[in-house]
C-alpha cells in the first residue's frame, strides 16, 4: 500500500498519454495520492476531467492556474512530492529537461523538487535512436533521473521500432521501487526463490507440482518495496517479469542450486517460497518416449535439499506445504535444515497455498513461537513474513559451513 505517499505524475504530449490514465488509477488504488500535471499538448491527447476523476483530485494544467489548497502551484507540487514520474515522456519534454528550461508548470516543478524523477519515453523510433535524445537523455541520467527504457513494438507510426513505452506494470512496479527507498529493508539483499521447478522425462515431457510463483513473486516485490536488493531465482511461471528485481529463470532443482548457490554471497537472507522438487528422474531419456509398453516405471532419485545444503552466513527461512500436522511437520523442518523461520503452509483449505492469490500461513520462529496469520493475500502474506525478518536482523543470523 501506498498510503501517504505522493506521486506528481507528469503526462506529456504523445499518444502513449492515455497509459497514464492506467498508472493513475493504479497508483489511487494503492492509495497513494496522485497529484497529475498535464502540459497543454497532453490534453490534446486525454482531457484532464479523466484523470480528475481517476485520482479525485484537480489536475494542473497551467502554472497560473490556482489549486486553492496550493500557494504558488508548482513549489507546493514540487515539496510535496515523493517522486515525480513523467509518464509518457516525449522527446521535447526530456530535452527541456536537459536544457534546464523552466517554462511551463511541469519543468518548473521537476527543476524545484528534491524528490526522485523518474522518465518513460515513448516516442517515434527515429526520434528515440537520433543522438540528440540519446544525449539528453544521458544527460538526465548523470543527474540522477531515473530512466524507463522504452521498448520494440509496434508504433503510432505503424512502424516497428524501439519507442513504445514500457509496460504500465513494469512502471508502476519502478515507482514503487523508488517509493522504498530508504524503507526498513534498505541495504539488505534477499534472494527469493519462487514457482514449481521442472524434471525433464525426455524433450517433452517432466515432472512438475502445480506451484504458480505467486507467493514467490509476492515476497520479492514486496521485498523491493522496502527498499532492499532483491534476486529472484524462479523456476518457470506465467507471472509477468517484476520491475526493480533481479531475475534468475531456472528449471529444474539442480539449476536452482546453482542459481542460488551464485546469489547468496551477497545476501542477507534467503527466501525459498520455490516448490522444488524431491525426486528427478535418474536420467532424461535423449529421444520422445513413445507408448510402446503397456506400463512405463520411471525411476527417480534424490534431487539435492538447496535449503538444507546452501552454505553462507544469511537468514534462512523455509516454506512447508502441508496437507496434515501443520506446526508439528513444519518445525521438524525448521530444526532439520537450520532455518531461522518456517512459513507452514495449509494446502487443505481451497483458498490457501497453490495457484490462489490468497494464503493461510504459520509463521515459525527458532524459539519456537508460533503466529498463526488469518486468510490473507499473498502480498499481506509476504510484508507480515518480512516484518518477522526485519525483526530476525536484530538478532544475528545462523552461518552454515
Ligand atoms: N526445499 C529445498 N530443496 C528441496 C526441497 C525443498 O530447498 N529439494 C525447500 C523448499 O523451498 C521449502 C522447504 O525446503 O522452503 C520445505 O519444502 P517441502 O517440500 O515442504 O519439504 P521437504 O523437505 O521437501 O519435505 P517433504 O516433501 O517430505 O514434506
Amino acid at each position: 500500500m501506498l498510503t501517504q505517499k505522493t506521486i506528481v505524475l507528469g503526462i506529456t504530449g504523445g499518444i502513449a498519454a492515455y497509459k497514464a490514465a492506467d498508472i493513475a488509477s493504479r497508483l489511487t488504488r494503492a492509495e497513494a495520492r496522485v497529484e497529475v500535471v498535464m502540459t497543454r499538448s497532453a490534453t490534446e491527447f486525454i482531457t484532464p476531467l479523466t484523470l480528475r476523476t481517476i485520482t479525485g483530485r484537480p489536475v494542473v494544467t497551467e502554472i497560473f492556474a490556482p489549486i486553492p489548497e496550493f500557494n504558488i502551484t508548482h513549489i507546493a507540487l514540487a515539496e510535496v512530492a515523493d517522486v515525480v514520474a513523467i509518464v509518457p515522456a516525449t522527446a521535447n519534454i526530456i530535452a527541456r529537461l536537459a536544457a534546464g528550461i523552466s517554462d511551463d508548470v511541469l519543468t518548473c516543478v521537476v527543476l524545484a523538487t528534491r524528490a526522485p524523477v523518474i522518465v518513460a519515453p515513448s516516442m517515434n523510433v527515429n526520434m528515440f535512436e537520433n543522438s540528440v535524445t540519446q544525449d539528453n537523455l544521458n544527460k538526465l541520467k548523470a543527474r540522477g533521473f531515473i530512466v524507463v527504457d522504452p521498448r520494440y513494438g509496434r508504433l503510432a507510426s505503424g512502424k516497428m521500432g524501439v519507442g513504445r513505452l514500457a509496460g504500465v506494470d513494469e512502471i508502476v512496479g519502478i515507482i514503487k521501487q523508488v517509493l522504498g527507498r530508504g524503507g526498513d529493508l534498505a541495504g539488505k539483499c534477499i534472494v527469493v526463490t519462487s514457482g514449481g521447478t521442472q524434471e525433464p522425462v525426455d524433450p517433452v515431457r517432466h515432472l512438475g507440482n502445480r506451484s504458480s510463483g505467486k507467493m514467490g513473486y509476492a515476497v520479492a516485490e514486496a521485498a523491493r518495496d522496502r527498499g532492499a536488493k532483491v534476486k529472484l531465482v524462479t523456476a518457470p511461471t506465467s507471472l509477468p517479469e517484476p520491475a526493480g528485481i533481479e531475475v534468475v529463470h531456472v528449471r529444474t532443482a539442480v539449476q536452482m542450486r546453482d542459481a542460488v548457490a551464485e546469489a547468496v554471497p551477497e545476501a542477507d537472507a534467503l527466501i525459498m517460497a520455490a516448490a522444488v522438487a524431491d525426486y528427478q528422474p535418474k536420467s532424461a531419456a535423449a529421444n520422445k518416449i513413445k507408448k510402446e509398453t503397456s506400463t512405463l516405471t520411471l525411476e527417480l532419485v534424490r534431487t539435492p535439499d538447496i535449503l538444507a545444503e546452501v552454505k553462507g552466513s544469511f537468514l534462512r527461512i523455509g516454506f512447508a506445504a502441508e496437507s496434515q500436522d501443520l506446526v508439528e511437520n513444519a518445525r521438524k523442518k525448521l530444526e532439520g535444515k537450520r532455518l531461522d523461520l518456517i512459513v507452514a503452509n495449509d494446502i487443505t483449505d481451497k483458498d490457501s497455498g497453490f495457484g490462489v492469490d490468497t494464503n493461510k500461513v504459520t509463521l515459525i520462529d527458532k524459539q519456537g513461537n508460533a503466529e498463526a496469520l488469518p486468510l490473507l493475500a499473498k502480498r499481506e502474506v509476504a510484508d507480515r513474513i518480512l516484518d518477522k525478518v526485519v525483526g530476525l536482523f536484530g538478532k544475528g543470523r545462523t552461518v552454515v559451513n
